[in-house]
């Protein structure tokens, strides 16, 4: 039996009895009355960096385009966007971030100067996606910015000039200079993150090393929008490991334990990928039901790393003041045959849609410690919620599971029961399915349902406690096969369609395709 219950007390139990089949019901409990944490919006937060066509082509095409465009930003995308009521964006990198030097993209377009991009495959950056023009896309899209100033190659007068840019109400020559940019009131900046993997692509550092930086950069990087204070404070968010292994976190926790008044942070961030085995050699498209379950194993090891995390977090700060972030999570495949291995380009298919989804309700079932993700990326670049083509433009699985979940943003995590039993492929063992239930702010229930078994529909039957439950209806997301993918010659090969079940005796019961991801809403 699942108690699907926020963090601590989660309790996951797997039968490991036969694998399920079509016959085996799954009787599925909502409690209303055992509400969690709020599942923060910002668990929706999208990744996008200087990388590929995940920038230029896929936001950026530029004024004079002929790709309809506001400004130089393209148009569909960001009609696709604000349908996810995307909470933040993560910009200018990842790796790409401790090399950039914000100066270079503000200003007149014909001034900026070009640079490189070393990380990804060496090509030219041309700066004129810049400060700017990333404010202009959030307003467009309706987000919230989350920027990552430059600790590996930068300096911390580097990245305060740049947040007094922004943020200056005065009009210092800084301010002015934004203001004749095209913007006299000062920006939100909602989050702030201070390096990345500085473990890695960021420096190397050792743990102490990056601390002594943090603490440096954590002081001096002000937010001068006079808005932004009480809740609309701007968010420090520290570097975090790459993995379970929790060294990283307890020196930067215990510190954080005994901080001295100059410097805070309001989260740490962890990264994880689903990859299996570096390098990424998982195909994007032609795979079967075994690389379908490796891949799903691989990524329910985020429940233990952030268990892990969140033990070290519990020990330094009880009240979880800090947040874990988990600002890069995702499949990273193989890259698409052809295509430029540093762009990291891949097809995203139904598996990545049930993937995201496990991964999705395991941060929604920490909420209370894991309160901001971002999935990588945004566009055209690994798990991507969009590729783009010139003028077309594709919405992927991974997309309709993050437009399926908009309810759940900020609603209250809600007890859920149910017995999750067995999907075995192989040597393999998974859960044969998944849920979490969720109330939104007018009080209305939503529950979300994954069958990860790739070949039986599961019945689920469910109950309201305390509830005699009228009906439900809501989306669910299938396709043909595992690797199903929309595609510029097929684009609506996977999308989600309408499911609904009247109750019988209060009870409902909702027949599940294989491997899909259903949310419903509950009538009372
Ligand atoms: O998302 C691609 C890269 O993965 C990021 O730049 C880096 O932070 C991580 O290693």
């Amino acid at each position: 039996m699942v108690s699907a219950l926020p963090s601590t007390i989660a309790l996951v139990v797997l039968t490991l009895a036969a694998p399920g089949s079509a016959a085996d019901k799954v009787h599925l409990t909502v409690d209303p009355s055992k509400s969690g944490a709020k599942i923060d919006r910002n668990i929706f937060g999208q990744f996008a960096e200087h990388l590929g066509s995940g920038i230029y082509e896929g936001i950026w095409v530029g004024p004079e385009s002929p790709i309809p465009n506001t400004r130089g930003i393209r148009n569909d995308v960001v009609t696709a966007l604000r349908a996810l009521k995307v909470p933040n964006v993560r910009w200018p990198g990842g790796c790409f971030a401790d090399e950039y030097h914000w100066r270079k993209g503000v200003g007149p377009a014909e001034k900026r100067t070009s640079t490189l991009n070393p990380n990804w495959g060496g090509v030219i950056e041309p700066n004129t996606f810049g400060t700017n023009e990333f404010m202009d896309f959030l307003d467009q899209i309706g987000s919230e910015a989350y920027l990552s100033v430059n600790v590996g190659s930068g300096t911390p007068q580097e990245a305060a000039e740049w947040l007094e840019y922004l943020t200056a109400s005065q009009m210092t020559t800084l301010a002015k200079e934004r203001a004749a940019n095209g913007h006299a009131a000062p920006y939100k900046i909602a989050f702030l993150g201070i390096g990345n993997e500085s473990w890695d692509c960021g420096g190397n550092m050792t743990a102490d090393y990056y601390l002594s930086q943090l603490k440096i950069y954590s002081r001096f990087v002000r937010n001068f929008n006079p808005a932004q204070v009480g809740n609309q404070q701007m968010l420090k968010i520290a570097v975090g490991p790459g993995d379970a292994s929790t060294e990283w976190t307890e020196t930067i926790m215990k510190a954080y334990q005994n901080r001295h008044w100059s410097w805070d942070i309001n989260g740490l961030s962890v990264h994880s990928y689903t990859v299996v085995k570096w390098p990424p050699s998982y195909a994007s498209v032609g795979f079967g039901v075994k690389e379908y379950s490796q891949m799903l194993k691989s990524t329910l090891e985020m429940e233990d790393l952030v268990t892990k995390q969140s033990a070290v977090m519990d020990k330094y700060d009880p009240q979880r003041k800090v947040a874990l972030v988990v600002d890069e999570w995702g499949a990273w495949l193989a890259s698409m045959p052809g295509s430029n291995p540093g762009f990291l380009v891949q097809q995203n298919s139904q598996r990545d849609a049930v993937l995201a989804a496990l991964n999705l309700n395991i941060f929604a079932r920490h909420a209370d410690r894991v309160r901001m993700a971002n999935i990588a990326q945004m566009i055209n670049v690994l798990q991507a919620m969009i590729l783009t083509s010139k003028e077309k433009m594709i919405l992927t699985p991974t997309y309709h599971v993050f437009r399926m979940y908009v309810p759940f943003q900020n609603a209250t995590f809600v007890r859920v029961t149910f017995d999750a039993g067995t999907y075995k492929q192989g040597e393999i063992i998974l859960p044969r399915v998944d849920a979490i239930a969720a109330k939104d702010a007018s009080g209305k229930l939503w529950v979300e349902i994954t069958n990860v078994d790739p070949d039986q529909s599961a019945e689920i039957e469910f109950e309201v406690a305390g509830v005699k439950a009228k009906e439900a209806s809501g989306e669910t997301l299938t396709a043909p096969k595992v690797d199903s993918v929309n595609s510029f010659e097929a684009p609506q090969t996977v999308v989600p369609k309408p499911i609904s079940a009247k109750a019988q005796n209060g009870k409902l019961t909702v027949s599940v395709e294989p491997k899909s991801v259903t949310v419903i809403s509950i009538e009372q």
